[in-house]
């Protein structure tokens, strides 16, 4: 609603009560409506931000979110073959998603901890197992459990287990794995400093601004491959072990930014979490606590900036009026049409192919004798040939069944699946537009779309796409829409971005 529109409205007001004198009423403060497209953790999150940062400012703000999909989630969603459910997309927290974490609590979900297996992993060129682990199943610790009768002993197994692995991995790739680890902390420290409090913390109008706060934009210039060299990485590890967890987490090569590589290999260490029954849950639950309008089964296919506020036009014909519109997802392969245009850089989105099979892998294909000795983690190295990026074990129903997960860049055929596997009870397949594809150096579309109040959480995406960096992207625009949209009318002290310029009040 303009000034002059909140003008009249409270003159007619005025004049209606000049005889029976009206309680204090929210209608002296002009009422806002904030529209965002998308109801994935990105969406969701820059809801519960609003409220969280301006709780006073919610009799009179309104949240509209809208969603093409029948459910909340976006790239959180959960699969299910055979009757049993496993993460579809989004599948692994790091112990550091502080935003996650809080979400679990705040929400009451429950965690989900890493599975007690030692998943052993494989390497595989095409040919053969190029570094192994050792194998020990839930069936092995059972076994070993029913006859010695000793507690913990499970963990104690999988905890010498991993020892030797640990050994395995030393004896291959050295001293390197040490350089690996510093230089994962050493980001996931300055990504760290994002949970910093406001006093501390500007409000970022960049994405390039953001990064270079914390020290991470460096990362963003050049490839992980060069990074690693220079931290002194030997090009064994570089091509196996590191190729093996960027591809697993990207579904791309070393040649991908550093940054982006940095956080593949963050989510390939210890004590990660998902939540019990899905991460989806999060979205929901913020929502459900965020007193939003949803709009389900609702795709937006036009923002126009008209006179003092946006018009959004969707597919079953409604036109919604805002004053604040949001972007949370990637506009890379949508064609909403924006009036005036906007400008962003041209961004290629990686495509992964989710293949699930219950079944049972064929040992042939991977040359052994028997389908035991297969890995539970098959990783592959960078080969044009190779038709998979990973195959993993989900579950182990008994000695004849299984499910996995399959990642793979292009379709998983089925002459392809039969060549893999022995036996195929059911096949699903979900292609993901994933997440970007990384180079160095990456070009960041601005959070600001249009120099007024139209946002776009995902620019961050550049920088890495996970749950986590979703939230801290959300929760700087929520900042930088409170400090720039509703500066004037309610302000608390903390909100005041980092930088002048840009942060022109034109709508108020
Ligand atoms: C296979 C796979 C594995 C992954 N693994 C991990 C992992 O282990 N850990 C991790 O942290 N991250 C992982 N990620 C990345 C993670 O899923 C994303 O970074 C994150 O979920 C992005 O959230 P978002 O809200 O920004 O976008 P999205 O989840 O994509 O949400 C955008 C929403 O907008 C909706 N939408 C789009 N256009 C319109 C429109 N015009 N109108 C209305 N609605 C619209 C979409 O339907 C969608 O629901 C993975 C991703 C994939 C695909
Ligand atoms: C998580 O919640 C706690 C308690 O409310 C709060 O102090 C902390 O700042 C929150 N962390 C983040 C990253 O928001
Ligand atoms: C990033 O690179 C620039 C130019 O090479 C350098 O001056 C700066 O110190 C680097 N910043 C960090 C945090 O490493
Ligand atoms: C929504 O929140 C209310 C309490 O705030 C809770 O009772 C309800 O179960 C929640 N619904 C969902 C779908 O999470
Ligand atoms: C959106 O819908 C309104 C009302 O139907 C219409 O007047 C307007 O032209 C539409 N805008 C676009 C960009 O399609």
């Amino acid at each position: 609603m303009s000034i002059s529109q909140t003008l009249l409205l409270l003159f007619f007001f005025t004049f209606l009560s000049l005889s029976q004198p009206q309680p204090q009423s929210p209608s002296d403060v002009p009422s806002t409506t904030v529209c965002i497209i998308g109801a994935g953790i990105g969406g969701s999150s820059v809801s519960h931000f609003l409220r969280k940062y301006s709780p006073d400012s919610t009799p009179f703000t309104k949240i509209l979110i809208f969603e093409r999909n029948p459910v909340v989630g976006g790239r959180m969603a959960t699969v299910t073959i055979a009757g049993d459910t496993f993460e579809a997309g989004a599948s692994i927290l790091h112990p550091k998603n502080l935003h996650a974490v809080n979400y679990t609590k705040l929400l009451n979900l429950k965690v989900k901890p890493p599975s007690l297996e030692s998943n052993s992993l494989g390497i595989w060129n095409g040919k053969k197992f190029v570094f192994k682990t050792v194998k020990i199943s839930s069936y092995d610790i059972a076994l070993i459990d029913r006859f010695l009768k000793l507690p913990f002993i499970e963990y104690l197994v999988s905890y010498i287990v991993s020892l030797y692995n640990s050994v395995l991995l030393l004896v291959r790739y050295g001293f390197s794995l040490l350089k690996m680890q510093n230089f994962v902390e050493s980001a996931v420290d300055k990504f760290s400093k994002y949970y910093e409090g406001d006093e501390s913390r500007p409000i970022f109008e960049s994405v390039d601004e953001m990064l270079k706060w914390s020290g991470l934009y460096n990362l963003t210039t050049r490839s992980l491959k060069d990074e690693l060299v220079d931290a002194g990485l030997s090009p064994l590890l570089i091509n196996e072990l590191i190729t093996v967890i960027t591809r697993i987490n990207y579904g791309q090569s070393v040649h991908m930014s550093g940054l982006a590589g940095a956080v593949s290999l963050a989510g390939s260490g210890g004590g990660l979490w998902s939540i019990e029954g899905g991460n989806w849950q999060m979205a929901a639950g913020l929502i459900n606590q965020s007193d939003v309008v949803l709009h389900l089964n609702e795709e937006i296919k036009s923002v126009a900036h008209v006179g003092d506020y946006y018009e959004l036009n969707s597919t079953k014909g409604n036109s919604y009026t805002c004053d604040v519109a949001v972007v949370a997802t990637p506009l890379d392969e949508l064609n909403i049409q924006f009036n005036p245009p906007i400008s962003i850089p041209e961004r290629k989105l990686q495509h992964t192919y989710t293949t699930f099979v219950r079944g049972l892998l064929d040992p042939v294909y991977f040359g052994l004798k028997a389908e035991s000795k297969i890995p539970e983690l098959v990783g592959t190295i960078e080969d044009p040939d190779l038709p998979f990026s990973s195959i993993s074990v989900l579950k182990k129903h008994n000695e004849k069944e299984s499910t996995y997960k399959i990642f793979s860049r292009q379709p998983m055929a089925d002459t392809l699946l039969d060549s893999i596997f022995s036996a195929r009870k059911e096949t699903i397949r979900i292609n993901w537009a994933a997440y970007p594809h990384y180079h160095a150096p990456e070009i960041f579309a601005p959070f600001i779309l249009d120099g007024r109040h139209l946002y776009y959480v995902n620019a961050f995406e550049n920088a890495a796409s996970t749950m986590e960096t979703s939230c801290v992207a959300a929760e700087n625009i929520a900042r930088l829409m409170l400090s720039r949209y509703f500066g004037q009318v309610i302000l608390p002290s903390s909100l005041t971005p980092s930088s002048q310029g840009e942060g022109e009040h034109s709508d108020l």
